[in-house]
């Protein structure tokens, strides 16, 4: 079930591995979940019913999504041991430095009791995953302002409790505007699963070697926070800030076609698609609604986005590399527009992939496999004799 391996000309690629989570058609822009249109999950499902969806492949039924909310909630709280690790870190440490160390440590605190070959141990191990990604980013968050961590709030969606463990006041009653609640649970979907992209396939060869999931998990994050992958949505606005003015975005795009910059247009371009990426499209459409909904549909950096779009699309360069925008041009704009500084950005991009990542790991462990073992092709010298001296 793990991947073989093929070899292109300039790198080596996972040809395949078997999975029946989520297929993507790079070339029509299609992206389904367990069957399901990403485009329809987004607006009508939610983030936790996608999350059972993909850990269990078939959508639940009322019983079984109140089931599964209660354990989500029933362990989402942090163990006092990761909360200190946290407060261990400066406090202007990057995020995803501080969460990678957290989820590595749930593996401390939860080793002895996971069992990989048992499902009900698998299933209490995505219990507290999922449950705590929030808490844990949140207290992250909380820890770079200084602030007084929050704990889980019961009475609150998933959405609205990670809004309010990171923007809400310790001791005081829970303030949320439903609107960016929306906003944010949509956008922990548009970043749920996405087949076997590099953190992904990162979860699987760690967990491979049948390591505890949440070092697994660990090792995901790491590769999820570089800039060519999950990082790309926090150099997203970066860009967008230093472009400054629309009259600036010519010249951003110039300096994106001249091969010898090493600048590429965040945000745009992607292994698979070479066409739309159908996340970006919802994410512009709840950009939309959301900067709309908060008054701020005059944004300028919303302006230079969609302008800088327009521009990219009709450029024959971008057209002749089949460059469209990704999941991460239009997620930063709506993450800001709701508060979020950017350095948290990617750290909310793997709260949203955590269910993916065990999905992938979970569907592994759960049949016969084998430790990944990508092989090369050797460039180096021919066999060659130790000199005499
Ligand atoms: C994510 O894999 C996934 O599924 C990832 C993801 C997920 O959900 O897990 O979808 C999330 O990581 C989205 C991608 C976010 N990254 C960015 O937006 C960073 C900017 N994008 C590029 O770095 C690039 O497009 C990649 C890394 C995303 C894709 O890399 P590829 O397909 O390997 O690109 P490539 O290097 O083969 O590019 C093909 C050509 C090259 O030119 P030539 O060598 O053919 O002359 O297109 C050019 C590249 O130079 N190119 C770009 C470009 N992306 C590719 N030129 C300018 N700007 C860009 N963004």
């Amino acid at each position: 079930k793990n991947g073989f391996f093929t070899f292109d000309p300039g790198f080596m690629s996972t040809a395949s591995c078997e999975s029946s989570i989520t297929f993507i058609d790079g070339d029509e822009g299609v992206l389904l979940h367990r069957g399901y249109p990403i485009e329809q999950l987004a607006v009508s499902s939610d983030y936790l019913e996608t999350c059972y969806l993909l850990l269990n492949g078939e959508l639940p039924t009322p019983a079984q999504k109140e089931e599964f909310t209660a354990e989500i909630k029933k362990h989402s709280a942090v163990d006092p041991s990761v909360a200190n690790i946290i407060k261990s870190f400066k406090r202007e440490s990057h995020p995803m430095a501080i969460l990678c160390s957290a989820v590595a440590a749930l593996a401390a605190v939860y080793n002895d009791e996971i069992d990989i070959t048992d499902e009900a141990s698998r299933k209490l191990t995505a219990y507290r995953l999922i449950g705590q990604m929030p808490t844990l980013s949140a207290m992250v968050y909380k820890h770079s302002k200084g602030e007084e961590f929050i704990a889980p709030d019961d009475s609150l969606s998933y959405a609205e409790n990670y809004l309010n463990m990171t923007f809400g006041t310790a001791g005081k009653a829970p303030n949320v505007s439903k609107t960016i609640a929306k906003a944010m649970d949509r956008i922990f979907v548009l970043h749920a699963d996405h087949e076997q992209n590099a953190s992904t396939s990162t979860v699987r060869l760690s967990g491979s070697s049948g390591t505890n999931p949440f070092a697994a998990i660990a090792a995901g994050i790491s590769t999820l926070w570089g800039p060519a992958h999950g990082g790309a949505n926090e150099a997203v606005l970066k860009m967008l800030e230093e472009i400054g003015t629309v009259e600036n975005i010519e010249a951003c795009v110039a300096r994106a076609k001249d091969k010898t910059s090493g600048f590429r247009l965040m945000g745009f371009g992607h292994r698979v698609y070479k066409n739309f990426d159908p996340r970006a499209k919802v994410m512009k459409q709840t950009c939309d609604e959301v900067l709309a909904e908060l008054g701020l549909e005059n944004d300028p950096l919303l302006a230079i986005a969609k302008r800088l779009e327009q521009i990219a699309l009709e450029d024959p360069y971008f057209i002749s590399k089949k460059l469209y925008p990704n999941v991460d041009f239009y997620s930063g704009i709506i993450m800001k527009a709701i508060g979020i500084p950017t350095e948290m950005f990617t750290v909310i991009f793997a709260l949203g992939r955590a269910v993916g990542w065990y999905s992938h790991w979970n569907e592994m462990v759960s049949g016969p496999y084998k430790i990944g073992r990508p092989r090369q092709q050797y460039t180096g010298s021919p066999k060659r004799d130790y000199p005499n001296k």
